[in-house]
């Protein structure tokens, strides 16, 4: 009976592009998939982007977008990469699809009539301004411990220190500055403190099925200390309201943590997979979503990253088990790749190494597949992308070993044999051939086992003994001797036959080189079921070269960092900015940034005739009777009037197709501040804010207004 196979990753946050990371985790599990399809199983393999929380709502709001919009438009540049890495995903969905929204409402309402759920006030830092209550990280200070100033709300990146947000001093919202303020509101917890949990997850966490050190960290986890900290607490499942996300029933104004829906976001992806009609459509499967999943032959089977094993090991099963649903059969932690001997990699921006980079380059994807499979086991352990190391394997491996096999023996076959193969290989050769074959079993377990290293080991010994026999049988002279046709036809079949086995032992990790294999053998798509017999006296195909060399030159390019902007400002002191201009059509553009030619250097006597300060916009309008402006009241610091009111600027911005009055309102800008007074048609303006756009506004619109870093206050001076 073939497996049934339902298999995701991690599903990605839709606040960025791919790093190096995510394409890594997807490279393990879709060779794992492929591995299996191979093996006559069934595979579901699904994903989705994470789309909700307040790190993207906050993130779609600087730019001016809907939530909904930012994410799709992150969704809409996935294909690339998955595309170009041959990353085979049946499906690929988003946490805010409706099949999300049901599916986690109707989990949540299970827990909640297995009295699972509670509601308790809680005390939380909450930004006056923006009104909103304000996670971890969007709080700053002084550390308590050390006075480092702009620290965050959970550590201090000075001294190390863990505290509370509460406990930092002078506190402020990262994303106002606006002084935060304690508030109570009322939270739901999932009771994971309740015995029936604590039951579950110390038996479901420590019987065999995880990773021996994933097993082992867990325990930590569900130990006290000698103070009684630690161990299962409830876990806080809501959100105040502004949020994006999933509203919780019942609960006007409270959303789920992104966190509680992330993870419901595989099965609401593979809802979806069944309602377009795909697992039917591919593998003629007649039953509903419903059915599948109640299926107890069903595996579920989840591909992470070490940093969310609490997630997927702790909150994820309990959710499944107490809702009545099926439980995760394994939960594959892979550890971090690292680049260059352990570059510190940011979880939003990547490394130095971009993928779409790499393939714009020309380098060739499964050449990462290849090392990347190379480096990887079992275990949790962190791997690292060495460029040395990359040149190596690939050249000497993979080129030299296994691709060299075909082109040494193929142009014999084609030019003198008219492609035929033939089925008296020898003694020697069906000794050779039997000992590749014989290495299925073995190969095919550790596929199983995600010992990719180990496959690929075992695969290259193979090749060496392939190498063996054609440097001891040297078909290039038995071919420059007259009457040994029939034993240079031998050779260079066993040559191809050993190649067609080796390539079927790595078409997991090379599907696009084997596709090109088949074509070249003239066989159909092979599984791994095909190494049991030999094409015999066969008639192939003509060999086209099947992969080049890494040329290190393309490692210089890839690490290449970022060429400097064009336009560097001139040196204090009035020196002359040495500006490069790229060449007209090369990669780096037409040289003219932004659309136009830097203005001639001005000296620094010039600059400073230009008063530049932080404003605070305290109010934004739209103009009667405009269509471009945006009426602005700025506090540049300046006191107050004999009133006593604060005194304020009257200024009027070309801004209105890009904000919305509501997007500026509270925010810093820099203001023109000694310019003079103009007077308009809607009144006079007293300065002029600075915004950013290209020189073409038609073909690249778009307009940006300046905010400094926080910290900086109205008044002072930008020089
Ligand atoms: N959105 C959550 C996951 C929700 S799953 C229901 C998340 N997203 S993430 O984009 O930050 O990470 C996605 C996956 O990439 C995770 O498995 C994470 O461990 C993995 N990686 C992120 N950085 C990585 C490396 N440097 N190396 C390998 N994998 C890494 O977490
Ligand atoms: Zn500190």
């Amino acid at each position: 009976m073939p497996r049934q196979l339902f298999v995701t990753t991690a599903l990605p946050y839709a606040n960025g592009h791919f790093h190096i990371g995510h394409i890594m985790e997807y490279i393990q599990a879709d060779i794992w998939v492929r591995f299996q399809r191979m093996q006559g199983h069934q595979v579901h393999f699904v994903g989705a982007d994470d789309a909700h929380g307040a790190p993207i709502m906050i993130a779609a709001e600087k730019v001016g977008k809907t939530p909904q919009q930012f994410v799709a438009d992150i969704a809409a540049g996935r294909k690339p990469y998955l595309d170009g890495f041959h990353i085979s995903f049946d499906h690929w969905s988003s946490t805010d699809s409706p099949e999300n929204h049901e599916l986690a409402q109707s989990i949540y309402l299970a827990l909640k009539a297995q009295g699972l759920i509670d509601v308790r006030p809680i005390e939380q830092f909450f930004d006056p301004d923006k009104g909103m209550f304000l996670a971890d990280r969007f709080i700053k200070g002084e550390c308590p411990k050390c006075g480092a100033k702009d620290q965050y709300g959970d550590s201090c990146e000075v001294c190390g220190a863990v505290y509370a947000p509460t406990e930092l001093k002078h506190p402020y919202s990262a994303l106002s500055g606006a002084t935060p303020v304690l508030k109570t509101s009322d939270h739901h917890f999932f009771k994971l403190s309740d015995p029936r949990c604590f039951e579950f997850l110390q038996q479901w966490t420590q019987d065999g099925k995880l990773q021996p050190a994933v097993s082992k960290k867990i325990k930590e986890w569900f130990t006290k200390d000698e103070n009684g900290e630690g161990g299962l607490g409830d876990w806080d499942i809501s959100r105040d309201a502004p949020y994006f996300g999933i509203e919780i029933p019942d609960a006007p104004g409270k959303y789920f943590y992104v966190w509680l829906d992330a993870p419901i976001g595989y099965l609401a992806s593979l809802k979806g997979y069944f309602a377009a009609g795909g697992p039917k459509a591919r593998h003629g499967e007649a039953r509903s979503f419903d059915e599948f999943m109640a299926d107890p032959a069903v595996e579920q089977v989840h591909f992470i990253g070490k940093d969310i094993t609490y997630f997927h090991t702790l909150f994820w099963p309990a959710m499944l088990k107490f809702s009545g649903r099926k439980l995760p059969n394994q939960v594959n932690v892979h550890g971090f790749m690292t680049v260059n001997n352990g570059e510190k990699m940011s979880k939003s921006r990547g490394t130095g190494l971009d993928p779409l980079k790499y393939l714009s380059i020309g380098m060739n994807p499964e050449w990462l597949r290849y090392y990347i499979a190379a480096k990887l086991n079992a275990n949790v352990e962190d791997i690292d992308f060495n460029k040395d190391d990359f040149t190596a394997r690939v050249n000497s491996d993979l080129v030299g070993k296994f691709v060299n096999i075909a082109s040494r023996a193929a142009g014999f076959i084609a030019k003198r044999f008219a492609g035929q193969l033939t089925a008296a290989v020898g003694e020697e050769g069906r000794a050779l051939l039997a000992t590749l074959q014989a290495g299925r079993q073995g190969i095919s377990a550790l596929y199983e086992a995600r010992e990719l290293g180990k496959v690929l080991r075992e695969i290259m010994l193979l090749a060496d003994r392939v190498n063996e026999y054609v440097d001891a049988n040297k078909p290039w002279e038995l071919a420059k001797l007259e009457g040994q046709d029939a034993r240079l036809q031998e050779v260079c079949t066993v040559c191809i036959e050993a190649f067609r086995l080796l390539s079927i032992y790595l078409k997991p990790v090379l599907p696009s080189v084997v596709a090109q294999v088949e074509a070249f053998l003239k066989v159909a798509p092979m599984s791994f079921a095909d190494a049991d017999r030999l094409l015999g006296a066969h008639t192939i195909g003509v060999y086209q070269h099947l992969m080049q060399r890494v040329d290190p030159k393309m490692l210089d390019a890839l690490f290449e960092p970022p060429a400097p902007p064009a336009a560097e400002a001139p040196k204090a002191g009035g020196e002359k900015a040495a500006a490069p201009v790229p060449a007209e059509g090369d990669a780096c553009g037409s040289g003219l940034p932004g659309g136009e030619a830097v203005a001639p250097t001005i000296a620094i006597d010039d600059f400073v005739k230009v008063d530049l300060r932080i404003a605070r916009i305290v109010n934004a309008e739209h103009v009667e009777g405009s269509t471009k402006l945006l009426r602005l009241t700025l506090d540049v610091g300046e006191g107050c009037d004999p009133q006593g009111r604060p005194k304020t600027r009257n200024v009027f911005s070309g801004i209105k197709e890009a904000y919305q009055p509501e997007q500026l309102i509270g925010k810093l800008t820099v203001l023109v501040a000694n310019l003079a007074p103009r007077k308009m048609k809607f009144g006079v303006s007293e300065g002029m804010v600075l915004a950013a756009s290209h020189a073409d506004e038609k073909a690249n619109p778009g307009v940006y207004v300046l905010e400094p870093f926080p910290g900086a206050e109205p008044g002072m001076r930008i020089r």
